[in-house]
C-alpha cells in the first residue's frame, strides 16, 4: 500500500500560495522559529493571511529539537487566546513536529503523550481520535520530510518518541525553495544528510514497496549529487535539496524507518538529529549487510543507482560523504565516561522502539549496545 495525504504546492515563491490556502479560515496560527522572523518570511506569511481577510497570530521563537514541555507551555495560549481554526507551521522539522502535537492535544484536550505515542515496540499505544483543525506544513529546512509524514517526534526527558498518525500529516505542503537558501551550511549540512538517512532506511525496510522506491532512490541520488554543493550554498543546489526532502519523507511516511532512526532518537541528548544519523548510518548498514541477504541486496541496488556495485561500496560511498562535509565524531560531541554511563539505557530503549521491526534485521540489546560503542571509538 501507498498513501500520501498532502496536496503538495511547489516552485520559487510558493509561499503566495498561502494566500490562496487560508481563504474562508478567521484565525490563522503561525507557528514559527527565530530565523524565519529574521529572514523576513513570517511577515511575508502574516501578509499574504491578512490578504486573505484572516486574523493571524504568531509564535516566533520555538526551539530546536522540541521536547513535550515546549507543546505543554504553548496549549493553554491556544485554547484561550489564540483560539485558531487553520495552524501554519513555517520553519524546519521541529517548528512542524511541535504543530502536529500541538494539534493533537488542541483538538483532543483529552489525550496524553504517553498514552498515544510510541514509547515500546510491545505495548500499543491508543489511536488518536479524529482532528478537526487543518494543518499547512512550510519547511525552510531540508531534511526531516515533516511536511509529508504522520509523525511528530518530541523529546520526554533525553530521549525521543514518535506519535504517528495520518491525522497529523499535514494537508498542505508549500516548498519555496527561497526558504532553505537562508540555512547556515551546518544546518543545511545536518538536514541534508536526515534526508539520505531516510532515504536508505526507507528503502531497505521491511515495508518498502516499489512506491516508495522510487522516492527513496530519487531521493538518495539527489542528496549524493547536490548535498555538498547545497552545503556550500549554491541556490540550485539548495532547491533540489529541498524537493528530495520531501520525496524522501513520503517514502518513509509508506516505507518508515529502521535501526538508525532507533538509535538516534534514543540518543537525542548529544546532538542535532540528522548529524546523528549520519554518525550511526555506516555501523548499521555494516550490520544489517552481514546479516541479512535481503539489506545486502537492496544497498548494492541503490549502490548501482550511484554508479558503484556492492553494499560494501555503499557503506564506502557514505563514510567518505561524512568526512568530505566534515561530520564530526561521535567522542568530539560526547565524552566518554558520559557516554558510556548511559550506552546500556540507550540500547534497552532503542530494542524496545517502535521502528525496529521494520529493520531489515531485529537486533538483541546487546547488539545495539556494540553499535553505540563502535560509532563513539570508531571501529
Ligand atoms: N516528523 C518527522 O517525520 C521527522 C523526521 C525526521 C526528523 N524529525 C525531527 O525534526 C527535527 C530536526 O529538524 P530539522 O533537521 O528540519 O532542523 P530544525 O531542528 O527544525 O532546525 C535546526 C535549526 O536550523 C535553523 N533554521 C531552520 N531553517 C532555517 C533557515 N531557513 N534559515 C536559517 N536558519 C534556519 C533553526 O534556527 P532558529 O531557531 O534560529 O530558527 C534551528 O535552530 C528533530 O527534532 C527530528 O527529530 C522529524
Ligand atoms: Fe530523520
Amino acid at each position: 500500500m501507498f498513501q500520501l495525504k498532502t496536496r503538495i504546492i511547489e516552485g520559487e515563491g510558493s509561499l503566495k500560495a498561502l494566500s490562496r490556502e487560508v481563504k474562508g479560515y478567521e484565525r490563522v496560527l503561525i507557528l514559527s522559529s527565530s530565523s524565519m522572523k529574521r529572514h523576513g518570511f513570517l511577515g511575508e506569511a502574516e501578509d499574504y493571511v491578512r490578504e486573505a481577510g484572516a486574523e493571524v497570530f504568531s509564535v516566533t521563537d520555538l526551539p530546536a529539537e522540541p521536547g513535550v514541555e515546549t507543546v505543554e507551555e504553548l496549549l493553554p495560549k491556544l485554547r484561550e487566546e489564540f483560539q485558531p481554526d487553520l495552524l501554519v507551521a513555517l520553519g524546519g522539522g521541529s517548528v512542524i513536529d511541535t504543530a502536529k502535537a500541538l494539534k493533537v492535544f488542541y483538538d483532543a484536550p483529552e489525550v496524553k503523550f504517553e498514552e498515544i505515542a510510541f514509547i515500546d515496540r510491545f505495548s500499543r499505544p491508543k489511536p488518536i481520535p479524529k482532528l478537526k483543525t487543518p494543518l499547512i506544513a512550510i519547511p525552510s529546512t531540508s531534511g526531516a520530510g515533516s511536511e509529508v509524514s504522520a509523525s511528530s517526534v518530541l523529546k520526554k526527558g533525553e530521549v525521543k518518541y514518535n506519535i504517528v498518525s495520518l491525522e497529523i500529516a499535514p494537508d498542505v505542503a508549500i516548498l519555496d525553495p527561497r526558504l532553505p537558501r537562508t540555512m547556515p551550511g551546518e544546518v543545511a549540512r545536518n538536514s541534508g544528510l536526515d534526508v539520505l538517512v531516510h532515504g536508505i532506511e526507507a528503502y531497505t525496510t521491511k515495508a518498502a514497496s516499489p512506491f516508495s522506491d522510487t522516492m527513496a532512490i530519487n531521493a538518495i541520488k539527489t542528496v549524493y549529487r547536490w548535498l555538498p554543493l547545497s552545503v556550500k550554498g549554491d541556490e540550485e543546489a539548495r532547491a533540489r535539496v529541498h524537493y528530495a526532502a520531501t520525496m524522501a519523507g513520503i517514502a518513509f511516511l509508506n516505507a518508515r524507518l529502521g535501526l538508525c532512526h532507533a538509535m538516534s532518537h534514543k540518543a537525542a541528548w548529544i546532538g542535532p538529529h540528522g548529524l546523528l544519523n549520519a554518525i550511526f548510518i555506516p555501523y548499521v548498514m555494516e550490520f544489517n549487510a552481514e546479516r541479512s541477504e535481503y539489506a545486502r541486496r537492496r544497498y548494492a541496488e541503490i549502490a548501482r543507482e550511484l554508479g558503484f556495485n556492492t553494499a560494501k561500496d555503499l557503506i564506502e560511498v557514505v563514510k567518505e560523504l561524512n568526512e568530505m562535509l566534515k561530520v564530526p565524531r561521535l567522542s568530539e560531541l560526547v565524552d566518554e565516561e558520559t557516554f558510556v554511563s548511559k550506552v546500556e539505557e540507550m540500547a534497552n530503549k532503542a530494542y524496545r522502539d517502535g521502528l525496529i521491526p521494520f529493520n531489515p534485521v531485529e537486533p538483541k540489546p546487546e547488539e545495539i549496545r556494540e553499535l553505540y560503542l563502535r560509532a563513539f571509538y570508531g571501529r
